[in-house]
């Protein structure tokens, strides 16, 4: 069992963070990878990033959203109890190199995936410029984290109860105009906002990375789940990405494949509820 050390609940109860006892993916995984987790042996197999690692603890930083069954079902897990499995680090870490200027946009828990990327531009050499954005201020996650790792730090939220009132593509916009030296964008959010402030990277004409999240089964190259097309070329996700030319890829062929479960997904989801209470702590 990879066993939660530490559980922490953020953005109203609906973003949760565990610590997990993993010391010899603490020990490999580097920016941009991501594990694949059962709670138990009848469990689905579910993609989240490492968020961040403690090699010396021998632990890994997960942070999920309760989207669905089996996340609402991980939120039922406290410290002691934990993972039956935890495969990685999975996927091709991000090329961290040196360009000078780099601007991070992310949304959501896109936030958690970005904190170790912008950690590791910063440290490579580049000037940080973080964009982070939620629906409104009680959404916001990690806003700490991500400073520490930034040389300037800019929020949005949708409602402007925090930080300026607007999208982050917005933001960026006005970071780009401002920033002619900026020489890479990295975005990564739900993917909407991924796709928009590629368009808008695009007309500035910087080069774009984004993490993709297509449903995946095996996360080893194997099964073809993970298809997204990337400059008119079929790729694996879980082994030639994540990360992907943003510029290149095909947002709506993503969406659609993001939604071919939608109805299976809701009825297990009502079942969990169901089976669980309408009133217990694992679901919202
Ligand atoms: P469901 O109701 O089953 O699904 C909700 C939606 O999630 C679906 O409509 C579908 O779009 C997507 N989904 C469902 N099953 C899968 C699957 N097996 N693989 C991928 N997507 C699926 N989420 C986070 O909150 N934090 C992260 O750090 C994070 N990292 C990810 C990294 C990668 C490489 C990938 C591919 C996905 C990542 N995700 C992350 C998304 C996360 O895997 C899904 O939210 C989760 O699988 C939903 O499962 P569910 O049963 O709770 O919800
Ligand atoms: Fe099976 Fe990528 S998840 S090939
Ligand atoms: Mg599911």
């Amino acid at each position: 069992m990879f066993e939660i050390v530490e559980r922490s609940e953020m953005a109203q109860g609906t973003i949760i963070s565990n610590w997990l006892r993993a010391p010899k993916i603490a020990k490999k995984a580097l920016p941009g990878q991501f594990v694949i987790l059962r709670a138990n042996e009848k469990g689905e197999r579910i993609p989240l990033t490492v968020a961040d690692t403690d090699p010396e603890r021998g632990l890994i930083n997960i942070i999920y959203m309760v989207v669905g069954k089996s996340t609402a079902l991980f939120k039922t897990l406290q410290v002691g109890q934990g993972y039956m499995d935890v495969i990685g680090p999975l996927g091709q870490p991000t090329h961290l190199e040196k360009v000078g200027k780099v601007v991070c946009v992310g949304g959501g828990t896109g936030i958690a995936v970005m904190h170790p990327i912008a950690r590791g531009l910063r440290q490579v050499g580049n000037h940080v410029i973080t964009i982070i954005g939620a629906r409104s201020k009680d959404l916001l996650i990690l806003e700490d984290k991500m400073r520490a790792v930034s040389d300037e730090l800019l929020i949005c939220t949708d409602d402007g109860t925090y930080g300026h009132k607007g999208f982050v593509t917005d933001m960026l916009k006005k970071v780009l105009t401002e920033n002619k030296d900026v020489g890479l964008a990295v975005c990564i959010g739900p993917v909407p906002m991924m796709k928009f402030c590629c368009l808008m990277t695009k007309e500035f004409n910087v080069k774009t990375l984004v993490s993709l999240n297509p449903i995946m089964v095996d996360g080893t190259g194997m099964c073809g789940c993970c298809r997204v097309r990337v400059g008119g070329e079929m790729k694996f996700a879980c082994v030639d990405g994540p990360e992907f030319d943003g510029h290149a890829v095909d947002f709506d062929e993503l969406t659609l494949r993001l939604r071919s479960y939608l109805a299976q997904e809701k009825l297990s989801y009502d079942q969990f509820k169901a089976a669980h209470g309408h009133n217990c702590a694992c679901h919202t």
